[in-house]
């Protein structure tokens, strides 16, 4: 993997996920640092990883090629106003990973003209399965790129998309995806207990069926709806199953579903640019 100094603001849990994957993937560790205002968390990132810690968010700005930032949206533009003046004189690349803040926000906070990744991971990345949406405004070199993309790789699946409204979009999919299949999940764990089977064995099959699935389709070249038709007999017991879950309108409520939390998205990013 490509060396080149990165630094993160905020050493909570994607940027301890995030730190993990690089360090697994060949990225040396004192290559990395971390900005932290809680001396704990910077010692558990220290002994973990051995890596630099800092507790001043200006004194990394100096020597990172890659500067992520990595805390809540509600916080970031105060971050980002303190590191305006670090940021103008350095250049780095900078990869936002906080949900909901528009590149022109962030860029308006650093002061203008700054080379902008923004990143919508999801929580997987916390076991290194993320699926990660990456967009990148116009200041953004394509050897910046691949540096983005190499970190968010890290831990998962990194795609670029053509514009940065469609990650409103992948919010609704991918970033509150999880919670959809968590949902998912819960209801036919509790429908099998009705149906008499014991809490655990309920939990493994449900959670192995829902992990299954989804490396045989990734694994696969076919469509969900050709994977879906081949485990589906005619006259089987899935057909019955599908057949009721297609009548009770599950179409239409997953469609209103990614609807709501994409205008849901869209607000919230114009509230946290507003503040
Ligand atoms: N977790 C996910 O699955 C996920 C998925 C997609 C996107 N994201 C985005 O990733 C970002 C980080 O999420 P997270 O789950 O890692 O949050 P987190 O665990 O709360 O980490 C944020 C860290 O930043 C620290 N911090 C607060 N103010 C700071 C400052 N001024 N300078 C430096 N560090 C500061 C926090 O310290 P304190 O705790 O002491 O405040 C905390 O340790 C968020 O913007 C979130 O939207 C997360």
């Amino acid at each position: 993997m490509q060396n080149f100094n990165i630094g993160f603001i905020g050493g909570g849990n994607m940027t301890r996920s995030l730190i993990g994957g690089l360090i697994a993937n060949g990225f040396k560790h004192d290559k990395i640092s971390v900005t932290d205002p809680d001396n704990q968390k910077r010692a558990r990132l220290a002994t973990d990883f051995g890596i630099h810690t800092l507790g001043n968010n200006q004194q990394i700005v100096a020597t990172a090629d890659v500067l992520l930032l990595a805390v809540k949206p509600q916080v970031m533009k105060q971050v980002a106003e303190d590191l305006a003046t670090a940021v103008q004189q350095n250049q780095p690349l900078l990869i936002s990973i906080a949900a909901g803040i528009r590149e022109s926000d962030l860029d308006r906070w650093l002061g203008g003209g700054c080379a902008i990744v923004r990143a919508m991971p999801n929580t997987p990345a916390l076991v290194g399965c993320s699926a990660t949406a990456l967009h990148a405004n116009e200041w953004v070199s394509e050897q910046q790129q691949e540096q983005a993309e190499s970190v968010l790789r890290a831990v998962g699946l990194a795609l670029w998309l053509d514009s940065e409204a469609q990650m409103d979009s992948v919010t609704a999919l991918s970033g509150s995806g999880p919670a959809y299949f968590l949902l998912i999940m819960e209801i036919m764990q509790q429908a099998a207990v009705t149906l008499g089977l014991d809490d655990r064995t309920a939990r493994l099959l449900t959670l192995q069926t829902a992990f299954g699935t989804a490396k045989m389709a990734l694994e696969s070249n076919e469509n969900a709806a050709t994977l879906r038709q081949r485990v589906t007999s005619p006259g089987g017991t899935t057909g019955e199953a599908v057949k009721v879950l297609e009548d009770g309108g599950l179409w239409e409520l997953f469609h209103q579903a990614l609807t709501a939390a994409r205008t849901r998205s869209e607000e919230l990013a114009k509230q946290l640019g507003e503040k």
